[in-house]
């Protein structure tokens, strides 16, 4: 009997393909026939009109073939009318439907050429004709009309009331109020998105980088007004995405739309600019928290307030009150959240939409009722801890968030600890520790399965769910050979594509979860096969593959899944709530005449279930972290007072590099959860940059004595 596969550090088994360049991506496919090169055109005005182009240069450009816009007549089907229970795209806009601008860099118009670069040099000969209108472009413009959604896009209530907050706000010892931004921010995943669109007879095959590539086809079917099984997207390999390629973009649906006008495959690349308009953001959030507790550090009223925006073709909600409405104890609780129409690009999830700035807010402000109670910033949260996920009544599945706390702090070595600010010199520098609580949904979707076993004692898996770089190929390789009783290098896996068995979108951190059942559920497939195979022997105690060897039969195919659907409205009735936890720790180093801001040290203890590889799921909570590290000090997409993004490029938009990331250290608590799914795990995508951005604004604050409450925290904000 092999040992136990799951839960070891296996090494990625896609390894050797990425790094030796045989792992072909989106933009790396060249299609049969020689593909047409796509370049957008967007709009340099935030509001208004186009009132025409002029092609004269362009169309004198040796490989220059077409040029398409909305005068070439709906190209695609208008989007709004789409089942929004279906599919998702990003924007409800349809492309090239009319002259009308809503933000800068909105697509108004595709350039076709034989190579990329005559399709750059014919792009940026074109002029475009606008008649401008005034945009509203701040969360302040009373001009918009500010409206309060019922829910978010995973059915939760964004508007909750409980209790009393006035009242139990007057009985209270102490009251805190407090005001925190976040800048928006761009998720900036190392592949840019691409679409490469073919025709295979009449069907129209996309390879797509996409996060969803379900999702994708069912948009493109619709956009192109074909059935859906008359659209193929193919994704074996996607390079990130942090929400950014979560949903359908026009791009995707304009290059299926090109490569029908033009009856040649299409290959449309966004360019790193691109990908700052294209395809989403995070929004600005303003939030006003007030925090009331009695002498002992207990909340008695919470109030959570978030207003954000979207686009005026979106309808994204930044859901920053979600956690604060299910954290901690409190029984007069009060969260609302206000979204309005700006003319700024689309809003969209990037990586803990809601948690991620939300938790800022919170925990920052627990920080600052700690400090003035005198209490040690775990022990107040320890106080609020509750056993109750505080929005339904309903127990958690499993929940270690204490042991976080102390299995974290013994760690990182907590105790040390100065409390009172600017105590720690060293140096040119002040220290400060700072901590926060990290959690995330557990969520899950329904996913399908085949399983083929092989007289040679190999085993294939396919599912159709997309790896977009956490490592899932090496968890499914894991969870099959574990389920076999075989080794990994025995088994093959294939995903990316939706000619395979549907899998769920690799969003919300719950690829492993979802396709955990239906990997469970072909192997029960197999086991039933060979009982009655075998005329009910009875069932086995030897490894199945071995069962599956002794009856000499074939090839073996079976087929799973499951229909379960878990943290959704809509989904499986439950008495349980589902979410994962972890404490982040961090300690910060504020030099005492620059103002400049080290992380020397980060710590985080997570409970995430059963852990079922040590190795990628520790880079992925690394990778949170450094995400946190980025959007306490440095990340901005900032917008001019024209609407357009100033900074729309790597050298502009500043992220954690090497050096900005010291001693990384992650802790499981690794018990597993089975009431969420059969192998025990929760998911750890998200997770890791949740509470990480207040964990070190609290560190800065306990260094040097400045509390900065809107990030990124940087040195002009600190001196
Ligand atoms: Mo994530 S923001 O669900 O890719």
């Amino acid at each position: 009997m092999l040992e136990d596969t799951l839960g070891r550090p296996v090494n990625r088994v896609d390894g050797h393909l990425k790094i030796t360049g045989r792992a072909k991506y989106a933009a790396d496919q060249r299609p049969d026939r020689a593909a047409l090169h796509g370049v957008l055109l967007k709009s340099s005005i935030a509001s208004g009109h186009i009132l025409s182009f002029d092609l004269a240069e362009a169309e004198t450009m040796q490989g220059f073939v077409r040029f398409l816009s909305h005068l070439d007549g709906p190209l695609i089907q208008d989007m709004k009318a789409r089942d929004v229970a279906t599919f998702f795209p990003g924007e409800t806009l349809t492309p090239f439907l009319s002259d009308e601008v809503y933000f800068a860099g909105q697509h108004v118009g595709l350039v076709l050429a034989e190579t990329r670069e005559v399709a750059e040099a014919a792009a940026s000969a074109i002029t475009v004709s606008y008649k401008d209108a005034p945009p509203s472009l701040s969360l302040n413009d009373e001009r918009v009309a500010w409206q309060r959604p019922e829910r978010y896009n995973t059915g939760e209530e964004l508007q909750m009331v409980r209790g009393d907050v006035t009242a139990a706000k007057s009985d209270a010892a102490w009251v805190i109020e407090r005001h925190f931004t976040t800048p928006a921010e761009s998720h900036n995943p190392i592949e840019t998105s691409a679409t490469i669109a073919d025709w295979d007879g009449e069907t129209l095959v996309l390879h797509d980088a996409t996060q969803g590539n379900s999702n994708s086809a069912r948009c493109a079917a619709y956009a192109m007004g074909l059935p859906d099984d008359k659209v193929r997207v193919v994704n074996p390999f996607v390079g990130g995405g942090f929400g950014c390629k979560g949903f359908a973009w026009p791009h995707t649906l304009v290059a299926a739309a090109a490569a029908r006008v033009v009856d040649a495959p299409v290959s449309l690349v966004l360019s790193r600019r691109d990908m700052y308009t294209s395809c989403g953001h995070r929004p600005t959030t303003d939030q006003k928290i007030t925090l009331a507790s009695d002498r002992d550090g207990r909340l008695l009223a919470t109030q959570h307030h978030t207003r954000s925006y979207h686009s005026p073709v979106g309808d994204h909600v930044e859901p920053c009150g979600l956690t604060t409405a299910m954290l901690y104890s409190s029984p007069n609780l009060e969260v609302t959240h206000e979204i309005g129409a700006l003319n700024l690009p689309s809003a969209t999830p990037m990586r803990g939409p809601g948690e991620a700035p939300g938790t800022f807010a919170l925990e920052s402000a627990m920080d600052e009722l700690a400090e003035a109670l005198d209490l040690d910033p775990i022990e107040i949260r320890r106080r609020n801890h509750t056993d109750i996920d505080q929005r339904n009544g309903r127990k958690w599945s499993s929940k270690h968030l204490l042991r976080c706390y102390d299995e974290g702090a013994e760690k990182f070595g907590w105790q040390d600890r100065v409390k009172t600010p600017r105590a720690r010199p060293e140096n040119h520098e002040y220290v400060g520790f700072g901590m926060a609580t990290a959690c995330y949904p557990g969520y899950r979707m329904p996913a399908r399965a085949q399983l083929t076993v092989t007289k040679t004692g190999r085993a294939e898996i396919k599912t159709g769910v997309q790896d977009i770089g956490t490592g899932a190929y090496t968890i499914i390789a894991q969870m099959v050979a574990q389920g076999l009783g075989i080794s990994v290098e025995q088994v093959d896996v294939r995903l990316g594509d939706t000619a395979l068995p549907e899998g769920p979108l690799a969003g919300g951190s719950m690829t492993t979860a979802s396709v955990a059942a239906a990997v469970d559920a072909v192997i029960e497939a197999l086991r039933t096969a060979l009982v009655s195979y075998a005329g009910g022997p009875g069932p086995s105690n030897a490894p199945l593959m071995d069962q599956f060897l002794e009856s000499g039969q074939e090839d073996l195919t079976v087929n799973g899944g499951s229909d379960v659907t878990l943290g959704f409205a809509g989904g499986q009735e439950t008495d349980k709530s589902f979410y994962s936890f972890g404490a982040i720790f961090v300690e910060a180093r504020v030099d005492r005449d620059y103002g400049i801001v080290r992380i020397p040290r980060m710590l985080g203890a997570f409970d995430a279930g059963r852990i079922l590889n040590a190795k990628t799921a520790r880079s992925q909570m690394i990778g949170g972290m450094t995400f946190g590290i980025g959007m306490a000090l440095m990340e901005e997409t900032e917008f001019g007072s024209d609407g357009r993004i100033l900074n729309p490029s790597l050298g502009e938009y500043y992220v954690p590099i090497n050096a900005d990331v010291h001693q990384m250290d992650v802790h499981f608590i690794d018990e597993p959860d089975f009431a969420f799914n059969p192998m025990g795990a929760r998911g750890i995508g998200e997770l890791g940059c949740v509470g990480a951005a207040a964990a070190i604004a609290n560190a800065v604050y306990n260094a040097c004595g400045v509390r900065i409450r809107d990030l990124p925290i940087r040195l002009d904000k600190i001196m």
